[in-house]
């Protein structure tokens, strides 16, 4: 591919852009700039730098973000900073059938929860993990403001009603960590759902953390804010087919 449509597919601007970029010298490959934006390159696995910064060429956008404290998992934030806000620009720039979209993140989380979020500019993969079908469990580790007890855990399990809809809905898993902690697992993304389920046992969140997403555990080297691409094989495990969840 023309380093120019390299640059462009990356998020770095229009083709014009792109081509000034290079003409510039601002970009290197294999440490060394290349000023003609007509040069070709194979993209698999290419690395290059613009302006010093190193990238990558992903055909897809696939990531984790830590999600911090504090932000807002919109494009546009009512409150707190968004989280697009802890992406480098290419990555909220990429083009997508000719319109600047960038990623979206996969599902939201309340601004007070942190830990693993992920982002994708792939609409199908969007899709996919967001349908109740495909039942990607997701871990939320749970501090409470009161003391758990085990008939908690136990309705937790069995189901609970929320006030938007009369079928329960319940955790796939439920394990008591401390005195205040839960280890939370579900299968269904509901606003505000582990607060409401914890509300409806008589409990109350202080704290919302989640550490994991299918077999991807938010690895502790990423930092709150940070974020990194996901590997071909973290993505082949999180769109495998998943063994239908018993009623
Ligand atoms: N459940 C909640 O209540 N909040 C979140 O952010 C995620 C799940």
């Amino acid at each position: 591919m023309r380093l120019e449509d390299i640059l462009y597919t990356q998020g770095f601007g229009t083709r014009r852009v792109c081509a000034g970029l290079v003409q510039q010298g601002w970009v290197t490959v294999n440490g060394a700039a290349v000023t003609d934006p007509g040069t070709d390159f194979d993209t698999d696995g290419l690395r290059f730098t613009v302006q010093g910064v190193d990238w990558e060429y992903h055909a897809q956008a696939y990531l984790m973000l830590h999600k911090p404290a504090g932000t807002e998992c919109s494009q546009k934030p009512s409150t707190y900073p968004s989280i697009y806000t802890l992406l480098p620009s290419p990555l909220r720039l990429r083009p997508n059938k000719g319109a600047v979209q960038g990623v979206q993140a996969i599902g939201r989380l309340d601004q007070d929860t942190t830990g693993l979020l992920l982002l994708t500019d792939d609409g199908q993969f969007i899709h996919r993990m967001g349908s109740p079908r495909h039942h990607v469990p997701k871990v939320y580790e749970v501090t409470t403001r009161h003391a758990v007890d085990a008939s908690q855990v136990a309705r937790l399990v069995a189901g609970v009603v929320l006030d938007d809809d009369p079928k329960p809905v319940r955790a796939a898993a439920c394990e008591q960590t401390g005195e205040t902690r839960l280890s939370l697992t579900l299968t269904e993304g509901k606003y505000h759902q582990v607060k409401r389920m914890l509300a409806a046992v008589g409990n109350r969140v202080e704290a919302l953390h989640r550490s994991r997403i299918g077999d991807l555990v938010l690895p502790p080297a990423l930092a709150p804010g940070q974020w990194r691409w996901l590997s071909g094989d973290e993505v082949e495990a999180l769109r495998a087919p998943r063994p239908r969840q018993v009623a």
